[in-house]
């Protein structure tokens, strides 16, 4: 049997936890744009109908990535997921001098323990051919000591994680995806002044001279989900920013 070295998404069944902004809607845009079918997912039910119009047409559903039973739920109506993506989270900074390490150690678990949970529900409904993608980022490979341990401890761990799973559920692939700064509404949790600081500096230091566009991390994202040779990788798509 020849095994197509790029498999394509036409009438596949793609699952975007993180489906209604940022990264994980340019990625549902583009999968749809592939001919897949798409459901996208989100706490928040007005965010999930912007995006399923602006993506052309999406079931949608609530649901909250800290919690099992939400997540279980998603997973209980759907018969078959061909791909699962996880862009769902948000940008947790604090430094552990200042902050209570129960609450830093929640906002790990919206990554890692909401990751396990969707990964469980998804993988009893994928076919052998499915992959699944996690969300990494550079704080695993590029500390910075401002108050990012705690993103770098959910990065590496989802990496460590992607790995095993691999291994474990063959020949399902994970692989994760692990950006650099990207322009989304994630940072919008700075205020104006402090997200425009924040990016503007992180533009000036990368090789790029930029920052990274949705579009870009959702076509790495495509390359992954599509190329079925890619399995326990993760793909940088920084700019370069590791490095800097
Ligand atoms: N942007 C970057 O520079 C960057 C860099 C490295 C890694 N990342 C990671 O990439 C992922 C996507 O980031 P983004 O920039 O695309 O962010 P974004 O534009 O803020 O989108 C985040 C998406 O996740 C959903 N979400 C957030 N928390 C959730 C939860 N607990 N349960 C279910 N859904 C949740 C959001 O919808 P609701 O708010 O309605 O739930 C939204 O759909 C995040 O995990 C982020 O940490 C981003």
């Amino acid at each position: 049997m020849t095994i197509p070295s790029r498999t394509s998404l036409n009438g596949t069944h793609v699952v975007v936890l993180g489906g209604s902004s940022g990264i994980g809607l340019a990625t549902a845009l583009a999968a749809k744009t592939m001919g897949a079918h798409i459901t996208i997912v989100g706490r928040t039910l007005e965010k999930l109908r912007r995006a399923a119009a602006e993506i052309g047409g999406a079931e949608t559903v609530v649901a909250d990535m800290a919690n099992r039973k939400s997540i279980e739920a998603v997973f209980a109506g759907i018969s078959r997921v061909d791909h699962l993506v996880i862009t769902a989270g948000g940008v947790h900074a604090g430094k552990l001098a200042d902050s209570d390490p129960d609450k830093l150690l929640a906002e790990v678990n919206e990554h890692i323990a909401g990751s396990l949970y969707a990964v469980k529900a998804a993988l009893t409904r994928m076919p052998p051919t499915g992959s699944i993608v996690l969300m990494g980022g550079q704080f695993s490979d590029r500390p910075s000591g401002n108050g990012t341990s705690v993103m770098a401890l959910a990065c590496r761990g989802i990496e460590a994680l992607a790995r095993s799973l691999a291994l474990e559920f063959k020949p399902i692939r994970v692989n994760v995806i692990s950006p650099g700064f990207v322009e989304t509404p994630l940072y919008n949790v700075f205020g104006k002044e402090g997200r425009t600081s924040l990016l503007t500096h992180a533009a000036n230091t990368l090789p790029v001279g930029r920052i990274g566009r949705p579009d870009e991390i959702a076509d790495a994202v495509l390359f992954l989900l599509t190329n079925g040779y890619m399995n326990c990788e993760v793909l940088h798509i920084d700019g370069g920013g590791r490095f800097v």
